[in-house]
């Protein structure tokens, strides 16, 4: 039995991590493996100042690759150790602590990581069974959020201020030069959302997905009727800080994965969120528990993914270590076309 990570095994999950969702897949972390522990850092150059200048959804993101890490490590065998914050302006660190055999369930999670996806596709226009959402408000609630299935009523109200936040959006240059900075029709860019995930344009306004071809006219795509009824819930954490922030991320990824395994497709529909006046409306009643997150969940049809950034991209170095991260254990972390292995920055001994 081995009593230390080994550096091959660090990166399998490590590739793990950036496998996660993050806004507009800006993938805004940063790791640096010391031997003992993965400390995780926020990149500042991945902010986006139109929608999230408090950096509330880059903390989910980076909560997000903080989950798949640790499912990664415990797959492996690993319990860990969850530290929020740390030296140098770290948002958590992730520490192996003791051996412990993976559960089927911590496996089959793992398992997803690689298969989750942003499904942007038009979905079964079924009501997904109350079991399936008991399943996924119970994962929510494994990292202390609350995980709330919207009934019609609030269905209605939650499409009606996503319809208003687009509109809010739309009408301001700066989300549109942020979008088309984050949105791209080249097969090469390891980052932002590539035009074959933008996913048809629905032909009714009546379900406010995000549009990512907003700013790329000239990808074309197909016109497409999505479910009149769509499934919704809401994520809420109790506070609003970076640490709530972080757990909200954690949470997420556990339903989304979750969800995969239960073979859902689910999409984020943040909109609402980005414009402070109507995230304070979705405020539960009392003020305690903050709205973090709209989900669309459902049947769809397999779909693809966006690409990562190569792992020498996201490494900080580290005295003593040297990862060996030209391994590709995550396929898509690894997407054809990016600069080849070697040409990049050099962060080891
Ligand atoms: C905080 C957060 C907000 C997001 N908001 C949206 C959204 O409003 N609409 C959408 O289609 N996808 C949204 N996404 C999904 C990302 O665009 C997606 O994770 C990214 O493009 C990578 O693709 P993948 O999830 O298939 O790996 C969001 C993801 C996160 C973490």
């Amino acid at each position: 039995m081995n009593e230390q990570l080994s550096e091959r095994a660090a990166a399998a999950c490590l590739r793990a991590a950036v496998a996660a969702p993050s806004i507009h897949n800006t993938q805004p972390w940063r790791f640096r493996f010391d031997g003992a522990g993965f400390d995780v850092y926020p990149d500042p150059k991945r902010t986006l100042e139109s929608i999230d200048p408090q950096g509330r959804e880059m903390h989910i993101s980076i909560g997000a690759a903080v989950c798949n890490l640790r499912l990664a490590l415990a797959a492996e065998g690993w319990a860990t150790r969850l530290e929020r914050g740390g030296k140098n302006g770290a948002a958590a660190r992730v520490a192996p602590v003791a051996w412990r055999e993976a559960s089927p369930s911590v496996r089959a999670l793992a398992g997803a990581i690689a298969r989750r996806r942003t499904n942007r596709d038009p979905y079964d226009d079924v009501a997904v069974p109350a079991d399936a959402l008991e399943v996924l408000r119970r994962a929510a609630a494994a990292d202390g959020v609350r995980l709330v299935v919207l009934d019609p009523v609030r269905r209605g109200a939650v499409l009606a201020l996503t319809q208003a936040a687009e509109a809010w959006q739309r009408a301001d240059p700066r989300y549109h030069r942020e979008l088309a900075r984050w949105t791209t029709d080249r097969g090469d860019r390891p980052d932002g959302v590539p035009a074959q995930t933008f996913g048809p344009r629905p032909t009714t306004a009546a379900l406010p997905v995000r549009d990512f071809g907003l700013d790329l006219p000239a990808v074309e795509r197909d016109a497409a009727r999505f479910e009149p009824h769509p499934n919704l819930v809401v994520l809420h954490s109790l506070g609003d800080d970076s640490g709530a922030w972080l757990d909200a991320g954690r949470a997420l990824e556990r339903v989304l994965l979750t969800a995969a395994v239960h073979g859902l497709a689910t999409q984020p529909m943040t909109q609402a969120l980005e414009v402070p006046r109507l995230r304070r409306l979705l405020a539960a009643p009392g003020g305690r528990w903050y709205p973090q997150m709209i989900l669309r969940i459902g049947y769809g049809r397999p779909v693809a993914t966006g690409p990562r950034r190569p792992l020498r991209d996201v490494l900080l170095p580290a005295a003593g270590t040297a990862l060996p991260v030209r391994s590709t254990a995550f396929s898509r972390a690894e997407p054809a076309g990016t600069r080849p292995a070697g040409t990049g920055p050099r962060y080891h001994r």
